[in-house]
């Protein structure tokens, strides 16, 4: 069974914005799932969709099995969702927090303390207990929220954008964390992010969606042909001349795709060391003169790119 399923769901604003254009993905039971997009994609829209907060206009949704329009308060009580702003209330403590959590999902008191020991232990937050939550930076708090967050055992947890500003050792601490709760609890994760790195080192399946609409679902590794591939980027002083060594380097190069980016030219390869070296060479043995050369990884906007050219191909 899926965890969730998303047919054909548009939604609009009443400002007239098509924050939803017709989206499909779904979701395995157990897995972390990445929605990965740009800002203004449409990301929070859903994760505020599928938590029941928000109607979609048309399309179909099922969650663990459920319509999502028609058993909303069964569904509620399976999920929990970590929203962009925190949930929980700063001036207490995360022990404060769990308990009250608890009596809000009606968990007697013993079962609850036993829940929140093994939270705090599972996810190393003990020298967190002594202080009230606002005394912590942003990516101490935005974990404390997730672990309150698990006091209900949810069977799907959603996270919008939960390591967005984070260092990268916060978000390697979170990455451990959400590896975690699927493997030690079983609970299947949805997340959202705009970091290509983070859905490609943490996820089991990634969808990429741009304008209210998915491009594509798959494994990391699927996807590995879009998200992976390196170019070498070439550096001139200035357009002018990176104009003129496109036709030069395309002639010796022909199995790298070559393209202008303001300045540089980049070159899609698939063995980019050996390939640096092999440019390097041509560049110094015809006396173009250059900047800089280097291995670039894709961004984002690259993989949109090379994505789109796919399907007009
Ligand atoms: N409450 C709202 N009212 C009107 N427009 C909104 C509202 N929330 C989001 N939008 C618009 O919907 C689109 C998708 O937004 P959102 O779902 O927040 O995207 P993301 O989370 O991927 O950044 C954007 O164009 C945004 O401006
Ligand atoms: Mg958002």
């Amino acid at each position: 069974m899926y965890a969730i399923e998303v047919h054909n769901v548009q939604k609009s604003y009443k400002n007239g914005v098509q924050a939803l254009n017709g989206l499909n993905l779904t979701v395995k039971t157990g897995e972390i799932f990445s929605l990965l997009g740009q800002n203004g994609a449409g990301k929070s829209t859903l994760i505020s969709i599928l938590t029941t907060y928000l109607k979609p206009n048309t399309g179909k949704i099922t969650m663990l099995g459920k319509d999502i329009l028609k058993d909303s308060g069964e569904i509620r009580s399976y999920i929990a969702c970590v929203a962009q702003r925190t949930s929980i209330d700063t001036h207490l403590s995360l022990e404060e927090n769990m308990m009250f959590q608890a009596r809000l999902y009606k968990i007697p008191k013993n079962e609850a303390r036993k829940r929140m020991s093994t939270l705090i232990d599972e996810f190393e937050l003990g020298q967190y207990l002594k202080y009230p939550v606002s005394s912590y930076s942003g990516g101490i708090k935005r974990r404390l929220d997730i672990a309150l967050n698990m006091m209900s055992n949810p069977k799907i947890l959603f996270l919008d954008e939960p390591t967005v500003g984070m260092d990268i050792q916060s978000r390697m601490t979170m990455w451990k964390m959400m590896r975690k709760i699927r493997d030690d609890f079983g609970t299947t994760i949805f997340l959202t992010t705009h970091y290509l790195e983070e859905a490609d080192n943490l996820s089991d399946t990634i969808c990429i969606m741009k304008d209210g609409k998915e491009i594509v679902q798959g494994s990391p590794f699927e996807l590995r042909t879009y998200t992976r591939q390196d170019a070498i980027k070439v550096q001139f002083s200035n357009k002018e001349n990176a104009k003129i060594a496109i036709p030069l380097l395309s002639k010796d190069f022909t199995q790298l795709t070559c393209t202008l980016q303001n300045d540089s030219i980049l070159m899609d390869t698939t063995s980019s060391e050996s390939d640096l070296i092999k440019v390097n060479k041509f560049l110094l043995k015809s006396q173009i003169s250059f900047q800089g050369i280097e291995i670039a990884e894709p961004t984002l906007e690259d993989v949109f790119l090379r994505l789109t050219e796919k399907k007009e191909d």
